[in-house]
């Protein structure tokens, strides 16, 4: 390979970004890759994926413009990278972080980059190292022009879905992270629903992991198909010598911070998730495990079982489906709105037939929401076909639920996916008294209808 003539470079060969230089390698297109430890670079040489001896060595060998993908931790590393290419990047060449950086970092290193004619691409990659290697789903953000010169390259490397590659431009700036954060977000709420689900079929229909897993493998193949349910199914067969897996495993769960950023902006944005908020404090909840343990043993707390209560697979399937389809209408509202807020162009069809494939989240839910969120305005649930579903499966879900909190089993996320719902779809909330006792001890003042102006009532009695 003579100099000046790789096709992109890739910074960072970590697991992600080792196996998407093998993945697009494998495409016909020439990667040269560069990491700070000589360990990581044997090894990308070991995968045929020959590496640049310095990074400014990298820079020089690409052809122009330069594509440079980073796939390195998000944070400050990925400015010190960025610091320690730009001065020999020419204008129009083109960086592209790939990884879950937070989107307001995004819009800052747009910004600077942008003035110094540096081009910027967000990408949110999703898809694990499974993903990265075979096909993930690619959320990219930025400049149209950079865009359309990755393109090729981007389009090569994703999965694909019905023959579409599930890869798209989303927006200016941060939208392809700030579609991947979401994305997350979204993550985080299935996540919990699935460990509910589990957890009412072990604790109170007594199933054994194995029927578990011979449950959630036959559920894989039904609407309620998905990437999580089918590496659930997996995850419950395994054993290691007499025992599952599951069971050597810590039940305190890890964030990297993806899901509160969601949660955190939704809260800024006002929109409602109760089904990511949920998943986010059941992690934390997990984390104090000391704590857990010992209230446990003062309480003697166990969860009273009622094998009698009718509450068949058939019915958790369906409380599952009702969870799932409202914590992605949780995300695709919070897209919605921040679309409006932030200046983002993608619509909701286009991010859902993006996560079609390749993705954390791909499933056969959000297959069908592609089609449903085709030309959708107003708030997700409004959608005929979809609140006709919800209406079919939400008893099952409120069953599910209710037997679990007699019982002692909580289903936080189960539970606030259906408070959602039956919040969304009450015309009158008792939320009027609120208003009146902010008037009451405050004088905020309350309106009698979403256009009129506030009044105050002069409320002291004797
Ligand atoms: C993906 C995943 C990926 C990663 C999460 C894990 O889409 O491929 O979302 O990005 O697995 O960041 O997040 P937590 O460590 O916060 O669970």
């Amino acid at each position: 390979m003579d100099n000046s003539s790789y096709n992109i470079g890739i910074v960072g060969l970590g697991v992600m970004g080792l196996n998407l230089a093998r993945n697009v390698a494998s495409r016909s297109f020439t990667v040269l890759g560069w990491d700070p430890q000589e360990e990581q670079r044997r090894l990308a040489e070991n995968h045929k994926i020959p590496c640049a001896s310095s990074i400014k060595d990298l820079v020089q060998q690409l052809e122009s413009p330069r594509k440079i993908l980073l796939m390195v931790p998000a944070g400050q590393v990925v400015d010190q990278v960025i610091r320690s290419i730009s001065a020999s990047l020419d204008p129009g060449d083109i960086i592209m972080d790939g990884g879950n950086s937070f989107f307001k970092e995004t819009d800052k290193r747009n910004q600077q980059l942008t003035e110094d004619g540096i081009h910027f691409l967000g990408l949110g990659i999703s898809g694990g190292h499974k993903g990265a290697l075979e096909g993930p789903a690619i959320m990219a953000g930025g400049d149209p022009d950079a865009y359309a010169k990755v393109k090729p390259i981007l389009v090569a490397l994703a999965a694909s879905y019905d023959g579409t590659p599930c890869v798209d431009f989303m927006g200016k700036s941060s939208a392809g992270h700030y579609v991947k954060m979401v994305h997350n977000g979204i993550e985080y709420g299935l996540m919990q629903v699935v460990a509910e689900a589990f957890d009412f079929l072990v604790e109170l229909n007594g199933y054994s992991y194995q029927q578990c897993a011979a449950l959630f493998k036959q559920w894989n193949s039904t609407r309620l198909q998905g990437y999580l349910m089918e590496i659930t199914a997996n995850i419950l067969k395994i054993s290691s010598g007499e025992n599952a897996v599951l069971d050597e495993i810590f039940d305190a769960a890890g964030q990297k911070g993806t899901g509160s950023w969601t949660a955190q902006n939704a809260l800024e944005l006002g929109v409602p998730v109760p089904g990511i908020d949920a998943a986010i404090r059941m992690r934390q909840i997990s984390g104090y495990w000391e704590e857990r343990r010992a209230l446990s043993k003062l309480l003697d707390g166990t969860v009273s079982t009622h094998q009698e209560s009718g509450i068949t697979s058939e019915m958790v399937e369906k409380a599952i489906y009702a969870a799932f389809l409202l914590v992605y209408l949780q995300g695709f509202h919070q897209l919605q709105v921040a679309s409006k807020e932030y200046g983002f162009t993608y619509t909701l069809a286009q991010v859902a037939k993006t996560w079609r494939n390749g993705c954390i989240i791909n499933s056969q839910i959000v297959r069908s929401l592609a089609g449903a969120l085709e030309s959708v305005k107003t708030h997700p649930l409004l959608v005929q076909t979809i609140n006709d579903q919800l209406k079919t499966d939400i008893e099952s879900l409120r069953f599910v639920v209710s037997h679990a909190v007699l019982s002692g089993l909580s289903l936080p996320g189960m539970s606030a996916n259906l408070w959602y719902w039956d919040a969304f779809s009450r015309a009158e909330l008792p939320t009027r008294i609120i208003q009146a006792q902010r008037d009451y001890f405050g004088g905020h003042g309350y309106q009698t209808g979403p256009d009129s102006d506030l009044t105050s009532f002069p409320w002291e009695v004797e």
